[in-house]
This record gives C-alpha cells, sequence and structure tokens, in this order.
C-alpha cells in the first residue's frame, strides 16, 4: 500500500493560524504583544536563510519581531551581553540564538545565558534536565514538530515501538525522551549501533535525524511503519542542486504506511513551534 504522505508544510500552516489566533487574544484582551528576539552571529549562507524565514513568519503571526546581526569576530562577551539585555527587556518573551556559532565562541556558554524562561529552543540546561524528568520546560522545536505530526497521525503512540536513528542534542535526544513521555519502547540508534537495519526494522515509528543524505533505504523499513525525516541534505544532481532527506523516499513510499516529505515535512513545523513556544512563553511570563 502506498504510503500517507504527510502534509508538514499545510500542518505548520494551520499551526501559525491557531498562534495568530492567540497573539490576537493576547493583544486584544491583555495588551500583549509576544516578542522573539533572533541573534545571529556570522554570515553562514543558510543561517541567514533561517532568521530571515523565522522573522518574516514572526511577523505574519502579528508577533513583535527583532533581529541582530553581529559580525563573525564579535567578542563573545559582546554577545553575552546582548543575551543579558535581551533577558531584561520585558517586550521579548522568546530570545534563539542561531548555531552554530563562529569557533571562537563556547556554544555551551552563550546558549545556558539565555534565560530559561525566554528559551525558546529548549537548549538551555535547566530545559533540557526537566524535559528528561517529564517536567514543564520549553521543547526543542524540531523534536516538537515531529511529535505533533506523529500524534495527529496515529492518536495515541502508547507501546508503539520506535527508533530515532542519530543522538544530536538538539533533536535526537529531546525527540527520544518526547517518545517516551508519550509512553512509545524507545530506542536510540546511532554510528555505533550494531545491526542497524534489523533494528530500524522492528520500528513501528522511524525518527531520521542524522544529516546524511538517503541514509535509511526503503528496506530497512517495516511494512506498515510511520516514517518521520529530519534530514535536509543539499546533493547535487547533474548540473543541479536537490533537497534529500535521511531517508531514501521512492524505495520507502510504497510499503511505509506514512512518511513526511523533504521538503514539505518536518521543516516547516520547526519554525511553527518556534511560534507556538514564544506564545508559550510568554504566556508563562504574565501568569
Ligand atoms: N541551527 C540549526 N537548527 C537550529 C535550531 O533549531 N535552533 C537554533 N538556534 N539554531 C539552529
Amino acid at each position: 500500500m502506498a504510503a500517507t504522505i504527510i502534509d508538514g508544510k499545510a500542518f505548520a500552516a494551520e499551526v501559525r493560524e491557531k498562534v495568530a489566533g492567540h497573539v490576537a487574544r493576547l493583544k486584544s484582551d491583555h495588551g500583549i504583544t509576544p516578542g522573539l528576539a533572533v541573534v545571529l552571529v556570522g554570515e553562514d549562507p543558510a543561517s541567514q536563510v533561517y532568521v530571515r524565514s523565522k522573522g518574516k513568519m514572526t511577523r505574519e503571526v502579528g508577533m513583535h519581531s527583532v533581529e541582530h546581526k553581529l559580525p563573525a569576530n564579535v567578542a563573545q562577551d559582546a554577545v553575552l551581553e546582548l543575551i543579558d539585555t535581551l533577558n531584561n527587556d520585558p517586550e521579548i518573551h522568546g530570545i534563539l540564538v542561531q548555531l552554530p556559532l563562529p569557533e571562537h565562541m563556547d556554544e555551551k556558554r552563550v546558549v545556558n545565558a539565555v534565560s530559561p524562561a525566554k528559551d525558546v529552543d529548549g537548549f538551555h540546561i535547566s530545559n533540557v534536565g526537566l524535559l528528561g524528568t517529564g517536567q514543564k520546560s520549553m521543547v526543542p522545536c524540531t523534536p516538537l514538530g515531529c511529535l505533533m505530526m506523529l500524534r495527529d497521525h496515529h492518536g495515541d503512540l502508547s507501546g508503539m515501538d520506535a527508533v530515532v536513528i542519530g543522538r544530536s542534542n538538539i533533536v535526537g535526544k529531546p525527540m527520544a525522551q518526547l517518545l517516551l513521555g508519550d509512553s512509545c519502547t524507545v530506542t536510540m540508534a546511532h554510528s555505533r549501533t550494531r545491526d542497524l537495519p534489523d533494528v530500524v526494522r522492528r520500528a513501528d515509528i522511524v525518527v531520521a535525524a542524522v544529516g546524511r543524505p538517503e541514509m535509511v533505504p526503503g528496506d530497512w523499513i517495516k511494512e506498515g511503519a510511520t516514517v518521520i525525516d529530519v534530514g535536509i541534505n543539499r546533493i547535487e544532481v547533474g548540473e543541479k542542486t536537490k533537497l534529500v532527506g535521511d531517508v531514501h523516499f521512492d524505495s520507502t513510499k510504497d510499503h511505509a504506511g506514512a512518511i513526511t516529505p523533504v521538503p514539505g515535512g518536518v521543516g516547516p513545523m520547526t519554525i511553527a513551534c518556534l511560534l507556538a513556544n514564544t506564545v508559550t512563553a510568554c504566556c508563562r511570563a504574565n501568569d
């Protein structure tokens, strides 16, 4: 049976519409406009594209959007000072420091300088600890978007076998925590996992987040399984470049139960969840 193609683009548009409604009510009923500040250090082209897109969508849902662009050679202390100013700015409810940072910076130090209450990325060590112990936290946007698509497709995930491929702090680890929170039986697979194809073949849910183009072939995927492809990889095809995921789409789409496409799957959900997290941070700040 052909897989259901999970339309992340359409789902993200629905999430943004709900966020816009929430923002409108916060403005009309409470006189509060949620505000998101994005800090970009350096000129990484991909980061510039993401930051521009985040700013545009923030404004589209009616939120206050601030962008701080700093040169790649800026001193780390200047970034820490800016974060401190934003932490104390009552008009700013969410702060995102675009990663990666230039090599001379201590990423952990910068990320942990953001107030946990304004940490809409969910990367601060306090939020990581809260999520890991099943407590209320800010949840990283990409895994949150994946979870929303899985819940929307399946309803209850309880008891399902889930395999997360990739153990990054940004996606793999928080994804595993979220699936565990929804009572899945979770396996975290990575580059040292033995018999990876067999591990993946057992899964009802496969989340691929390794950043390697089409690394997971269709014959690793169990008949009827749901595949969430987090990869966004640019490959050369002849003269052109093409975006592909971590999963080989064409050999998967005819026997998986459902699959997210690349582009148009997980990607749009990430920014929608960033906007939703900013509204959550704003509501918690004004509780
Ligand atoms: N760079 C790539 N993905 C992300 C993300 O989710 N958040 C931030 N801050 N930087 C990123």
